[in-house]
């Protein structure tokens, strides 16, 4: 019995290996249909919700299939996209205020699809949290992104810092193309005046995040 399936199983290996090169479909293909299985299988009702699964020219350069590495040219058209996505504050101010940054960086809600529609909110938070190590002793944190407790100890809250802070935060895939970090300005998730307010959360030496 054992050795007649060894033996099946050794004679149709070969057979098995070819007819396996013949019919699965290359790699651009796989994903093609992957992506149409998707959009068809999320059924939210509203069309504004389904436009989430289109994405933009950054997303399609950032969705690698398996290891792929991004080339030289590939990350400079991200970041380049990125930094022509990135919008000032009105007042011209980077720094807000570090008491409202605080609060949107403890705060996960917004955009959120729930019972099929989109969440209804007066302002959306920050999700910081959700990724990021905030004030010092702060247990319920996420780990997906670097600690940002005593960033502004340990970079200062000169202008170029605080420019750099709210680039980053408005459009993150300008310094590194394709992280993990949502690119919450760019999005429409924030308004550039609450950035302003992550920034001062950051940078301030009053805010929670810059006590020892
Ligand atoms: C989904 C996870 C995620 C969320 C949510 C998120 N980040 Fe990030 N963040 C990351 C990752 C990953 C990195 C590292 C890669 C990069 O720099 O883009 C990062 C990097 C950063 C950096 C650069 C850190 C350094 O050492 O220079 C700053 C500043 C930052 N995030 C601030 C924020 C703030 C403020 C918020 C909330 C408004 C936030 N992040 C929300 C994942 C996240």
């Amino acid at each position: 019995m054992r050795k007649a399936w060894l033996k099946w199983t050794i004679l149709g290996a070969p057979a098995l290996i070819a007819a396996g090169c013949a019919t699965y479909p290359d790699q651009p293909t796989t994903r093609q249909i992957a992506e149409k299985m998707v959009s068809e299988g999320f059924s939210a009702p509203m069309p504004a919700l389904l436009k989430r699964l289109v994405q933009d020219k950054s997303q399609q350069i950032c969705s690698r299939i398996g290891d792929a590495k991004l080339t030289q040219e590939e990350a400079t058209e991200v970041v380049k996209l990125a930094r022509e996505s990135i919008k000032y504050p009105a007042s011209g101010k980077l720094v807000g205020d570090w008491k409202r940054g605080d609060q949107l960086a403890h705060d996960g809600a917004g955009d959120r699809i729930q019972f099929g529609r989109l969440e209804k909110r007066k302002e959306n938070g920050g999700l910081c949290q959700n990724c990021h190590a905030l004030a010092p002793g702060e247990i319920n944190v996420g780990n997906v992104g670097p600690s940002l407790t005593g960033y502004g100890l340990q970079r200062g809250n000169s202008e170029a810092i605080a420019k750099l802070t709210y680039e980053r935060i408005y459009n993150a895939w300008a310094y590194s193309p394709c992280s993990n970090m949502p690119r919450l300005g760019a999005t429409g998730h924030l308004t550039p005046e609450q950035v302003t307010h992550m920034v001062a959360y950051l940078i301030d030496p009053a805010s929670p995040i810059n006590q020892r």
